[in-house]
């Protein structure tokens, strides 16, 4: 088959979150299964930082937006240790900017609509300048949402399209691309799909409802997500039209990139691996304590790194940092950064106890690998969480996480008690109820084992370390699913025509 991956983000080009991480490597591995794969994103600033050469195919567009024509151009690069190609769509005056969706002080760009649009109307134009013949393009969140709206209105007689379904993936309900009801104009649909069945969502236009409305089929990270996200709970207002989708909704697991892997990680202090891990990870907690300037004692260290923002849980870890950082004895080593309030109360605290919080607020991968390393253990008291990239490394680098039972938390950790202790399962900690109380508790029964039950922490380490959070499954669940959707769209067609 012959998929393209349309994304706004790709490790090593440009990342917020996991979805840099999810399409800068699952791509690779559908290649690996013998099919051809192609990756879309927006030509940010961040991709010259890449260290990728960039080529010229020479392919140049005009693309209307409005009453206007933008003019852009197609670049070529491709994902490090592969032949997978990175085609980039190039317009500066949309992507030559320090942020991927925001200006500096948080805010959005105003234009977020107009960018987009540009990119999934720039990827048809390419696909036509460059000849390609795609089976599936696989979209991935609400700036990819246009994609399959476009495909089966404007494009669905059009030979070379014909046959090209879509799979829309939700990384994550909550950023719904949603914008005032003009930027309908933008968009270059017939304002006749703006009706609550397609694209208006509350008088506003929906990109990512617009996805899941005229994909072939839908996705999400995790298969407990994709239960959750049908319920008025955890809906965020799309639990109808998901509802309505169901019988092409599914969910596949995250997997984790080669590339996070405590044996071969150039960036940490010491390598290590089931074999030696007693001896080398504590190098790697030395290293930690002295760069966060922290003191270098044999305490439980807690590592947390994310995006500062409500859903990764930052207002029950503030609760609990408030009063343990006076009273227990805990080091933290926090990496992150997001909504100012967060920022700001954690500088605070910083700043009142340098000796156990070490804190950087920013965006560092390589420090983000050395508190994966260093820490013992990792908290992510997510809110909700689709999927969560970081509870897997932290498992794979044997780093104990502690997790609220959500998402795809909840189908990856496994909650350490008497029977997932005696049939070997217990990898984790795992809480229930989105509280604080619920969150120290679990953390204290974590910090109870760390310090008096050595014996079932390094069996608690060493399942996690030896379980396999590769792509090898997801990859071929994806490779499976696409070909599902290839063949209904193949049945369909010959039962229409
Ligand atoms: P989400 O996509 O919701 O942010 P995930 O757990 O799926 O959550 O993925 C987050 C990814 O982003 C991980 O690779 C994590 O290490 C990385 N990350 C988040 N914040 C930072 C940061 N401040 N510095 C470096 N990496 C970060
Ligand atoms: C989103 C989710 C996260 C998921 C990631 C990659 O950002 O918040 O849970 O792991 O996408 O799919």
């Amino acid at each position: 088959m012959r998929i393209l991956f349309a994304t706004s983000e790709c490790v090593p080009f440009a990342k917020t979150g996991g979805l840099a991480d999810v399409c800068g490597s699952l791509p690779k591995h559908i290649a690996r299964l013998g099919h051809h794969v192609f990756v879309f994103m927006p030509n940010y600033q961040s991709v010259k930082n890449s260290g990728m050469p960039l080529t010229s195919p020479g392919i140049e567009f005009e693309i209307p937006i409005g009453t206007n024509l933008v003019p852009g151009q197609l670049l070529q690069t491709r994902i490090p240790q592969s032949s997978v190609p990175v085609y980039l769509v190039d317009q500066p005056k949309y992507f030559e900017r320090a942020g991927l969706y925001q200006n500096p002080d948080g805010t959005d760009y105003e234009d977020n609509c107009e960018r987009f649009v540009f990119f999934c109307r720039a990827l048809f134009e390419s696909i036509r300048a460059l000849d390609l013949k795609v089976d599936l393009i696989h979209c991935n969140d609400w700036q990819t949402g246009l994609i399959p709206a476009i495909l089966s209105t404007e494009y669905a007689s059009v030979p070379r399209f014909e046959s090209t379904s879509t799979l829309m993936t939700i990384h994550n309900l909550a950023y719904q691309g949603l914008f005032w009801h003009w930027d309908m104009l933008l968009t270059g649909m017939d304002w006749k799909h703006f009706n609550w069945k397609e694209m208006e969502f509350y008088g506003q236009l929906n990109l990512l409802k617009t996805g899941i409305v005229f994909a072939d089929a839908v996705s999400t990270v995790s298969p407990n997500y994709a239960l959750e996200i049908q319920t008025g709970e955890n809906g965020c207002g799309l639990e109808n039209t998901l509802q309505h989708r169901r019988a092409n909704l599914s969910g596949i697991l995250n997997g984790i990139d080669e590339s996070w892997n405590p044996a071969t990680d150039t960036r940490i202090k010491a390598n290590y691996d089931l074999s030696n891990w007693k001896i080398q990870k504590p190098k790697c907690k030395w290293a930690l304590q002295k760069q966060l300037a922290i003191d270098e004692s044999n305490v439980p260290l807690i590592g947390l790194v994310g995006r500062m923002a409500e859903q990764k849980g930052w207002s029950l870890i503030l609760e609990i940092l408030r009063h343990w950082l006076e009273a227990i004895d805990v080091q933290w080593a926090i990496l992150g950064t997001g909504h100012q309030h967060f920022e700001k109360e954690l500088q605070n605290l910083a700043a009142r106890f340098p000796h156990k919080l070490g804190l950087h607020l920013g965006f560092d991968e390589s420090l983000a690998r050395q508190i994966e390393a260093g820490a013992d253990l990792f908290l992510m008291p997510s809110q909700y969480e689709p999927c969560g990239l970081n509870q897997m490394y932290s498992m794979r680098y044997g780093t104990v996480p502690v997790v609220h039972k959500v998402g795809g938390l909840a189908d990856t950790v496994c909650n350490v008690s008497e029977r997932s202790i005696a049939d070997g399962t217990a990898n984790g900690f795992v809480f229930e109820g989105y509280s604080a109380e619920n969150l120290e508790s679990a953390l204290a029964r974590a910090i109870q084992v760390y310090l008096r039950e050595p014996g079932t922490w390094e069996q608690i380490v060493e399942t996690g370390m030896s379980q396999d959070f590769s792509w090898r499954k997801s990859a071929s669940d994806y490779a499976n699913l696409y070909e599902r959707i290839v063949a209904t769209r193949k049945v369909e067609k010959q039962q229409f025509a």
